[in-house]
């Protein structure tokens, strides 16, 4: 029997990297879909390594329909898990409609393709940004949507929307949005992990960054907030639990009996930690001392948002297994392997 072809858009990134193992492990055959945008070469080869087999990989831009066409005609696939998306926040706000253009439009252009070849399982990456600054924690899948502080941000709500809008439409079309909180960590293999480009925005690549001397020193965003210690509280999840995640979710599609259907889950671990908090356990889990500073607020930060998992545990059928101690220490370990490189973007 052949195996169910899934395609993997931004396979060649972090999370769409790690999904792309945890669906072999599973038993379907993931298909790569990269321009590479955000993302390096090898790391198909090194993905090859982990799988013991060369995994089927196409160069094209998701927004490129006549490219993505090709590719539905010839692969027929059972589902789609799109990554393929621009993730700074920052630079959202200087380049909005490049945002726009490519987070939004290559959704649709999968869309159109999903029902012109009756592709019928959809899993997206969205973000527990939607949720904003939650007026009751942990945050479940009920609270409202709040106004987005971003372009990034608002591209994960309309994009929610286009789905929601495309299933309410009567598509043959079974969409899960699962709502991410802080991936973190890498394989334990160390040959795939976070390749931030440039100066990371985020937390814990730049804290291995920090402790591998290729930065001074890290600022901790804020010691005012109301929280423990007074730094922001985020729910860090491994980024293999968060991959699982992905697969679970489409096997859950096929499982149900409606013909159309759109949901959403958190994918958290349910616990926040502080700022501070992951410092220290970073220093635990690795032995090493962390250089920081405490600097101001970063604007547009929320104080805390953690996850509420209990429909992800309950109707899914999914919870993280990964502490972020082991989270940490397999972030250490990718470092270590790519040591001082600073990448740089392709194009
Ligand atoms: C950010 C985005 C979120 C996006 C996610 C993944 C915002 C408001 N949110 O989440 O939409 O989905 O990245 O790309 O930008 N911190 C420091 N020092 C640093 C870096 C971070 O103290 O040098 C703190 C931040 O203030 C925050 C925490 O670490 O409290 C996590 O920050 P980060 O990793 O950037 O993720 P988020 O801001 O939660």
């Amino acid at each position: 029997m052949s195996l169910k072809k899934v395609l993997v858009t931004g396979g060649a990134g972090f999370i769409g990297s790690h999904t792309a193992v945890e669906l072999v492990n599973a038993g379907y055959e993931p298909v790569i879909v990269d321009n590479f945008s955000n993302s390096f070469p090898f790391v198909l080869d090194n993905l090859s390594q982990i799988v013991g087999r060369s995994l089927t990989f196409y160069e094209a831009d998701c927004n490129d329909k006549e490219a993505m066409g090709r590719i539905f005609a010839k692969e027929q696939f059972y589902g789609v898990i799109h990554f393929a998306a621009y993730k700074a926040v920052g630079e959202s706000v200087q380049k909005p409609l490049a945002y726009y253009h490519n987070n939004v439009g290559s959704l649709v252009v999968l869309l159109e393709l999903m029902a012109e070849h009756k592709v019928k399982h959809l899993v997206f990456s969205s973000s527990c940004t939607v949720y904003g600054e939650p007026e009751k924690l942990p945050v479940d899948e009920n609270a409202p949507v709040q106004k987005a502080n971003s372009p990034y941000g608002n591209t994960k709500q309309i994009c929610e929307e286009v789905i929601q809008d495309t299933v309410a439409s009567g598509q043959e079309l079974k969409a899960i949005a699962l709502r991410y909180f802080n991936p973190i960590g890498a394989h334990e293999t160390s040959l795939i992990g976070e390749l931030p480009i440039g100066v990371p925005n985020n937390l814990v690549p730049f804290i291995t960054q920090t402790a591998a001397g290729i930065r001074k020193e890290l600022t901790v965003f804020g010691d005012d907030y109301d929280t423990r210690d007074g730094s922001c509280v985020r729910d860090y999840i491994h980024v293999v639990d968060l991959a699982k995640a992905h697969v679970r979710a489409i096997a859950y599609a096929s499982e149900q009996s409606e013909t159309s259907l759109y949901d959403t889950f958190n994918l958290g671990t349910g616990d926040g930690s502080t700022v501070l908090e992951l410092v220290h356990a970073f220093e635990k889990a690795t032995g090493e001392k962390l250089n920081y500073v405490v600097g101001p607020r970063r604007s547009g930060d929320v104080e805390k948002v953690y996850a509420d998992v209990t429909k992800s545990s309950e109707v899914l059928g999914w919870k993280t297994e990964i502490s972020v101690e082991d989270a940490l220490r397999d972030a250490w370990n990718w470092q270590l392997k790519v040591k001082d490189q600073v990448f740089e973007p392709t194009k």
